[in-house]
């Protein structure tokens, strides 16, 4: 096969936005109101309607989502929580927030997730059961929750992490930042653990540029109140709505508040996110498809309904060349690619601060030294997906 290059750099991401997006929002910046109000209050409630949630709020990233989730609970200095090593940093950042531990925990090597299995061998190797509590046992705090990560929109398996959940007393704090929308055993991703915490940055499905969502179940929606006042400065009263000047402040809260006009740009994309969920599914198969005979590891497979946020292949041991190489070769045929993730025990500050060793992360290292992810994106073309399955071809099966 001849060497195939693109006229133009194909990028790794491109957010699907059109003209009713545009409108959305120049609506809002001539209504007058440019902060939030109507549009957030309308989204929150369409986006609990689409999660099956019994409540959302919306705030300016996913990061302020997973925070605030873990405020609503009190988890803070003398707490810990569960965080997968296979993740964006985002998901255990928020931990330290408060004061709380990560513990991070390694992933299963084929699914790349969080599992009730790693996290059993976790507990049995760092953790005891106190009186009634489980106790990290280097640190002494109380582990209070799990967050496990949809790690490109594939559910972990959601019924044995809740069933160890409640073994051991732990909140599920679920970070969905790359899995809307996405089913667990015919369930919304949303409707099933404590809180859902969903990203709506710039790479994401559904994006608003910046911002994110926490949706509530039965089992959280009493907290659903203090999140919207935490989000905002802890001032009961918002600035939407209120009569005259009153307000009060009754709790220690952030700047977190998404605004109007990004909330209507959402509505706008949540009415599109199933038939942009259609077309990376076809590019998804596509590439299944085009792959199989390929020395690589397919992205693994889901048996529950993915929002195929990411497509990964690992390069194998016994492929023509490196990862490292493979993605040279894609740039060098004008294909951007990208790297999700740098596991949590390869990063500086987090290697030091949590004494992380790469011994104790063997399936996330593993998967790392792999894996490298493809364009996958609503507004990619036929052509486009066509220019990346040639070049990954022509690098990798050159005849
Ligand atoms: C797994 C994961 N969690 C959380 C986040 C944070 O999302 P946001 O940028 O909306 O704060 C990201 C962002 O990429 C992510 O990939």
């Amino acid at each position: 096969m001849k060497f195939h290059k693109r006229k133009t750099r194909l990028p790794f991401a491109l957010p699907d936005v059109g003209e009713r997006e545009i409108q959305a929002g120049a609506k809002v910046l001539r209504s007058g109101w440019l902060t939030s109000g109507p549009e957030v209050q309308a989204f929150e409630k369409e986006f609990a309607r689409a999660t099956d949630a019994v409540d959302a709020v919306a705030v300016n990233s996913c990061t302020a989502a997973l925070h605030l989730a873990l405020e609503a609970y009190n988890i803070k200095a003398g707490d810990a929580v569960f965080v997968p090593d296979y993740t964006f940093i985002a998901s255990a950042e928020i931990v330290l927030y408060g004061g709380a531990l990560p513990v991070i925990v390694d992933v299963d090597r084929d699914s790349y997730l969080l599992t009730a299995e790693q996290l059993e061998a976790c507990i049995a190797a760092r953790c005891l059961w106190k009186n009634g509590q489980l106790v990290h046992k280097a640190s002494g705090s109380i582990v209070r929750a799990i967050i496990p990560v949809h790690y490109g929109g594939r559910p972990c398996e959601m019924n044995a992490i809740l069933r160890l959940a409640r073994k051991y007393r732990l909140k599920v704090i679920e970070d969905a930042a790359h899995s809307f929308p996405a089913d667990y055993d015919g369930q919304k991703i949303g409707s099933i653990g404590d809180l859902t915490a969903f990203s709506f940055y710039a790479t994401k499905n559904l994006t608003t540029g910046e911002g994110g969502m926490l949706t509530f179940t039965a089992n959280s929606a009493s907290l659903a109140d203090r999140v919207r006042r935490l989000r905002l400065h802890g001032i009961l009263g918002q600035t939407y709505g209120r009569q005259r000047w009153q307000y009060d402040v009754v709790d220690q809260g952030y700047k977190y508040n998404m605004m109007d006009s990004t909330a209507a740009m959402g509505r706008v994309q949540l009415k599109r996110s199933q038939q942009m969920l259609k077309r990376r599914r076809k590019i998804h198969q596509a590439y299944n498809k085009a792959f199989a005979d390929l020395p690589v590891r397919l992205n693994p497979s889901c048996k529950h309904s993915s929002a195929h946020h990411l497509y990964t292949i690992e390069i194998r041991k016994d492929a023509p060349l490196s990862r490292d190489e493979f993605v040279e070769e894609m740039y060098a045929r004008n294909i951007a690619v990208s790297l999700h993730f740098i596991p949590i025990h390869r990063l500086k500050h987090y290697r030091k601060l949590l004494d992380l060793h790469e011994r104790d992360f063997q399936a996330a290292e593993e998967i790392f030294q792999h894996i490298v992810s493809l364009p996958i994106y609503s507004a990619m073309s036929d052509n486009d997906t066509q220019d990346v399955i040639a070049a990954t071809r022509n690098i990798l099966a050159p005849d």
